[in-house]
């Protein structure tokens, strides 16, 4: 089946739920026995066991993401930064060498520098243009590559099958933050991923009201994710959840409007005169476009702006005076934000270089020129404050 047919139905089962289309929100803690037979009995992973280990309302939104993303199995999070903790502490512990993409979401790099040290993990940077030389960074206890792509803030592309096929030679397990792409855009597992990471808390939950992480993998690494997350108690709540199922059900034709208005957006802002570049893999001009056409599906709405040289007040004229970009953290859902960002304070491996200020844009579905006609103000504040 086609993913629109697949997220419209995958993980729905009316009958077992009086007939109601969704499956609801089951609140449980305690689930009842019938028999001490059945309480010492085996359980299976989705026999009711308790509530923490997963119900109904989990288990649908384990099976939608699964079976769209092709992968073989789910683990639900209550955040998009605790699935990619439950992701590195199933493959990693005491000895182990980890190589992370230099463009890795800063609260990740983060994981890598307290938690995983103390716990004597270490962790090397590598440059997302590596490509296939990675194979001369891995050593005998290299246990994860970890890849984000694009990169948070600055977008780079990585060539994801190249550093797959030397990861595999040293059986090495490759993990990949593919939030902004969601399974629709890109099909981790098609091209050599094991673990696939997934903040829900963006586009699948697509709505700005709630916190939601998702972890995928092959048949061969469900177990130790199932097993870091089952040890460390993690679980979702229940409304969450759902809202996460929900947001699956209109995301292709979210992501399709996102596309679109991000596409119109980048391209007008590549050509305005305050504009040193835009960082965007769809757009011919990105050094990632070749490795995105190639492997990718579609691009999501979330992009950056390099401007060229001006003050951080003419920059904050701009942004203060917006009124469809809102400016907070997080992304995905159905509104436009803008956010001034630091790349350089996030890299350790290479040096990022601006001609000026850098913005992060996410383009929501708001009509297209509204989006453009508020953005032409925000740059005539700009040169005036300038
Ligand atoms: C690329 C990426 N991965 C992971 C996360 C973490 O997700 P959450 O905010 O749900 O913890 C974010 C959030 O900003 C993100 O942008």
């Amino acid at each position: 089946m086609k993913d629109r047919t697949i997220a419209t139905h995958a993980g729905r089962h009316p009958e077992q739920h009086f007939g109601v289309v969704n499956t609801p929100v089951f609140r449980a803690s305690t689930i009842l026995n019938p028999t001490v037979a059945a309480l010492k009995g085996p359980k299976g992973v989705r026999d009711p066991r308790y509530g923490r280990r997963g119900t109904p309302t989990v288990f649908t939104l384990e099976d939608a993401v699964s079976e769209l993303e092709g992968a073989a199995g789910a683990v639900i999070a209550p955040s998009g930064l605790n699935a990619i903790t439950v992701a590195l502490f199933a493959f990693l512990g005491a000895g182990d060498h980890m190589l992370m993409v230099d463009c890795v979401y800063a609260p990740a790099r983060r994981i890598a520098g307290t938690m995983l040290k103390r716990m004597g993990v270490e962790t090397t940077f590598f440059d997302p243009a590596i490509g296939g030389d990675i194979a001369g960074m891995i050593r005998d206890n290299t246990r994860v590559i970890y890849v984000e792509a694009p990169g948070s803030q600055t977008f780079d592309m990585q060539d994801i099958p190249a550093i797959a096929a030397a990861a595999h030679a040293r059986g090495v397990k490759v993990l990949m933050d593919n939030t902004w792409a969601t399974p629709l855009f890109f099909k981790p597992f098609d091209h050599g991923v094991d673990v696939s990471i997934h903040a829900a808390t963006k586009y699948i939950v697509g709505h700005s009201d709630a916190m939601l992480g998702v972890v995928t993998s092959t048949d061969e690494c469900l177990e130790p994710l199932r097993d870091s997350a089952g040890t460390m108690g993690v679980c979702a709540g229940p409304d969450d959840v759902y809202l996460g199922t929900r947001g699956i059900r209109t995301m292709p034709v979210r992501l399709r409007q996102h596309q679109e208005n991000a596409t119109t957006l980048a391209q007008w802002l590549e050509g305005r005169p305050e504009v040193a570049r835009v960082l965007y893999p769809a757009l011919p001009s990105d050094p990632g476009h070749a490795i995105w056409k190639r492997d990718f599906l579609g691009a999501s709405g979330l992009f950056g702006v390099v401007l060229n040289p001006v003050s951080d007040s003419a920059v904050a004229a701009m942004l203060d005076g917006l009124e469809l970009y809102g400016m907070g953290a997080s992304w995905g859902g159905y509104e436009s934000l803008i956010l001034p960002t630091q790349p350089a304070a996030n890299r350790s491996a290479t040096t990022w270089r601006a001609e000026g200020p850098t913005l992060r844009i996410h383009a929501g579905l708001e009509d297209i020129d509204d989006l453009i006609a508020d953005m032409e103000q925000g740059f005539a504040r700009l040169r005036a404050a300038a």
